[in-house]
């Protein structure tokens, strides 16, 4: 018989965006509740570029973890062509510091001082590569001429392709990735690169996006592809492969952003989203695949211990909230009032 209980090793998200101040008080609890640890993107506005910044942000964000929760914020610079060396010998250093992220310039939400050309963070990329500091990728080529469906097959093949030829001791990790063409890359490379899965890439194709009229709340970049690409994503998460691995991309933006003649990008996925893991593993029947997906790959690719917690989640009906309040603003998170099978019973 299919389970309905399951207790596994506490998860953590490899890929989340918390945001700043006021903010704080809405996403740092629905990412407590459940996970251990999570990789802080730094694309505030202005962006996180220096450890001393992030280390900052980092206090802000302990702020605001609830009192029973034993979550831990590890967090990310972001890369510019200016970033002076020294910052990744500060990241090397730093406990607290797992990496660079490096946005393409205008790839996505404030990612205005991201990279112009990868040719401008060579030497900084160089350092990374001699000190093991892992380089968290956004990878969408930004041409406008290019299809936005074509960006990250683009990026994997012209940019990533030769990253890993250049600088084959780098770690890579290729962030929510979302066609086959990055699964088959990140397959076939050596174990310095793995990526991460979102849940709204493993449940959505672009057709939910335009299914009887457009749906704001489902667009997030890479935008989502065809189910093909989205079928290639949910082989790899089931495969027990452990170079893909969670990461939510959870990204608020508040309910008039989304809603709007010139809609953000990004999902909020944070309030639901092991519960959402767990009902698409178990949706396929590869519950059993969860725990290394969720709560090993991730934590043994940045070379940390696994949680020592565990969690319980049973299959029982529960409804998520059509809204919550986000500053003076509402935030729609995934699911939004829809029913989902899994509940978290012991955290
Ligand atoms: O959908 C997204 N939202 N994709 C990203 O790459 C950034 C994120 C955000 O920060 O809003
Ligand atoms: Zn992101």
């Amino acid at each position: 018989m299919a389970s309905t209980k399951i207790t596994i090793t506490q998860p953590d998200d490899w890929h989340l965006h918390l945001r700043d101040e006021e903010a704080l008080s809405t996403t740092v609890p629905h990412s407590a509740k459940h996970f251990g640890r999570a990789i802080v993107m730094p694309n505030l506005d202005p962006p996180i570029v220096s450890a001393q910044a992030a280390l900052r942000y980092r206090e802000r964000i302990i702020a605001k973890i609830p009192p029973n929760s034993n979550f831990q914020p590890l967090m990310t610079l972001y890369l510019t062509d200016n970033m002076e060396p020294s910052e990744v010998s500060n990241v090397k250093e730093s406990a607290h510091i797992m990496g660079i992220k490096y946005y393409p310039a205008g790839a996505t939400t404030n990612s205005d001082s991201g990279v112009t050309g990868i040719a401008e963070v060579y030497t900084l990329i160089e350092k990374m590569a001699l000190l093991g500091v892992p380089l968290l990728v956004h990878g969408e080529v930004t041409d406008p001429n290019v299809d936005i469906f074509d960006r990250e097959r683009i990026f994997v093949e012209t940019i990533l392709s030769p990253l890993t030829e250049r600088y084959p001791e780098l770690k890579i990790i290729l962030e929510h990735i979302t066609t086959k063409d990055a699964v088959d890359f990140v397959k076939n490379q050596s174990k310095n690169i793995a990526a991460t899965i979102t849940i709204h890439h493993l449940l959505y194709n672009r057709n939910d996006m335009f299914f009887k009229g457009i749906k704001p709340h489902l667009y997030c970049l890479p935008v989502l592809k065809r189910d093909t690409h989205q079928r290639a994503l949910i082989d790899a998460a089931l495969s027990g492969n452990p170079k893909f691995f969670l990461g939510t991309d959870s990204a608020p933006h508040c309910q008039s952003e989304k809603e709007s003649s010139c809609g953000c990008a990004g999902i909020y996925s944070s309030p639901a989203a092991l519960e959402l893991y767990s009902e698409f593993f178990d949706s396929h029947n590869k519950l059993d695949k969860l725990e290394g997906f969720a709560s090993f790959f991730g934590a043994d690719f940045y070379g940390l211990p696994r949680n020592d917690k565990q969690v319980t989640l049973e299959k029982m009906k529960w409804r998520m909230a059509k809204d919550f309040s986000f500053g003076d603003q509402l935030i729609i998170p995934i699911h939004a009032g829809q029913d989902l099978q899994w509940q978290i019973t012991r955290a």
